[in-house]
């Protein structure tokens, strides 16, 4: 028997065969994006409890009210915009959900999704299960910005939305105010949709502001915003995120959603919710909390041959690797990998057609000890 493959192109993550070869061969691993620490203290007791009082059954399929709520106040005292929790909030699986049910609903077969490479690895399937068709612009290097000119030559009769991820995985850039007023520009002139991935909003370095779509009222009116508690609360394995977008939009989301996950789970949800009300001094921290974090790696391979470029926000940084070897990303990593102890992602997959940089991407959401034995072994390269 053959199966037809939906995603014919689709193989093994990068992400996967990185993990894969760094528990096969005992590698400190900085590949996959996931904090090394624990969750919040307060957290963890906070989903025991909900457990322990038989918070166990199903949740409203949009979200449990509490935690609409708490967003709402958030994103009121973060980005200044009052929402209508219970039409603009919806609760998802992880911002993978949101992101794939946002698609799902605004992505009709043969319409166009523009989408800026390197680009997180779920947009473009997600598109193509829609029957629609992925559109990849380069970010320009060295500073990973939007081309506007490549943009808009790009946008035409069939585009129907636009994704973007600020502050971005893999590159650390960040789309500053007048590029956020480009892209309303442009969105409301062409009456295109905005997906815009935010998972990292709470990650920004010296002294950079987070440009929420939510900051633009225009924007805000044609966008489906994500994010993620996974990356806020150092919990990625809960898979909790959420979208917010205008009351029409979430509706028709909303609909999706309900057959997809239904809901998201109870425990977690209300842990989340008290956390986010008994005061917000985890969110407020963690810009400096992972600004030390990549301060010290940083520090820690002066005199490296590698080229550390820019990070103004996430917990990832990339290194260039010219001057060490001539070899592809991929087998770098490998190479980094098997002879070196050490797991990095290469640059080429979140390309749709690879690319030629010699950039790996190397994560430091890590214990101080772990970035510290990491940057001994690349500085021996
Ligand atoms: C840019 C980006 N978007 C979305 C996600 C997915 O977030 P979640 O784990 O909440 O599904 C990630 C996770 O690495 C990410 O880096």
């Amino acid at each position: 028997m053959s199966i037809q493959s939906k995603l014919p192109q689709v193989e093994l993550s990068i992400f996967t065969e990185m993990s894969a070869l760094a528990a096969q061969t005992g590698a400190i691993n900085l590949s996959q994006g996931f904090p090394e620490f624990e969750a919040p203290q307060f957290l963890k007791q906070a989903v025991n409890q909900a457990i322990n009082q038989d918070l166990n059954q199903y949740s409203p399929s949009a979200g449990r009210s509490e935690l609409l709520n708490a967003i709402q106040m958030l994103i009121e005292k973060q980005y200044g915009l009052d929402l209508d929790a219970a039409m603009q909030v919806t609760i998802t699986s992880g911002a993978t959900e949101a992101l794939f049910v946002a698609i799902q609903t605004i992505v009709f077969s043969g319409d166009e999704v523009i989408i800026f490479d390197p680009a997180y690895d779920s947009y473009a399937p997600a598109i193509e299960m829609a029957g629609g068709k992925c559109v990849h612009l380069a970010l320009q290097q060295p500073s990973y910005q939007i081309n506007w000119q490549q943009l808009e030559n790009a946008i035409n009769s069939k585009t129907k939305a636009i994704i973007i991820n600020s502050p971005h995985n893999p590159t650390g850039s960040l789309l500053n105010q007048a590029a956020m007023q480009k892209l309303q520009d442009l969105v409301v002139e062409n009456s295109l949709y905005l997906i815009s991935d935010e998972v990292y909003e709470y990650i920004t370095f010296d002294g950079e502001r987070h440009e929420s779509v939510l900051r633009y009222p225009k924007l805000f009116a044609r966008s489906f915003v994500i994010s993620s508690f996974g990356k806020t609360f150092h919990t990625t394995g809960w898979k909790m995120g959420y979208c917010v977008a205008p009351a029409e939009l979430s509706h028709e989301f909303r609909k999706i959603h309900q057959y997809v996950t239904f809901c998201s789970p109870t425990p977690f949800q209300v842990a989340i919710a008290s956390m986010l009300q008994q005061g917000h001094d985890h969110i407020q921290n963690l810009s400096a909390f992972y600004q030390q974090k990549r301060d010290l790696l940083i520090q820690a391979l002066a005199g490296s041959r590698f080229k550390i470029l820019p990070a103004k926000g996430t917990y990832f940084l990339l290194l260039d690797y010219s001057e060490i070897s001539d070899l592809p990303d991929r087998e770098f990593c490998q190479w980094l990998c098997k002879e070196n102890g050490l797991a990095a992602i290469p640059l080429s997959p979140f390309y749709e057609k690879g690319c030629d940089s010699r950039v790996i991407r190397v994560c430091f959401a890590k214990y101080e000890a772990t970035l510290k034995q990491a940057a001994q072994l690349l500085k021996q390269l």
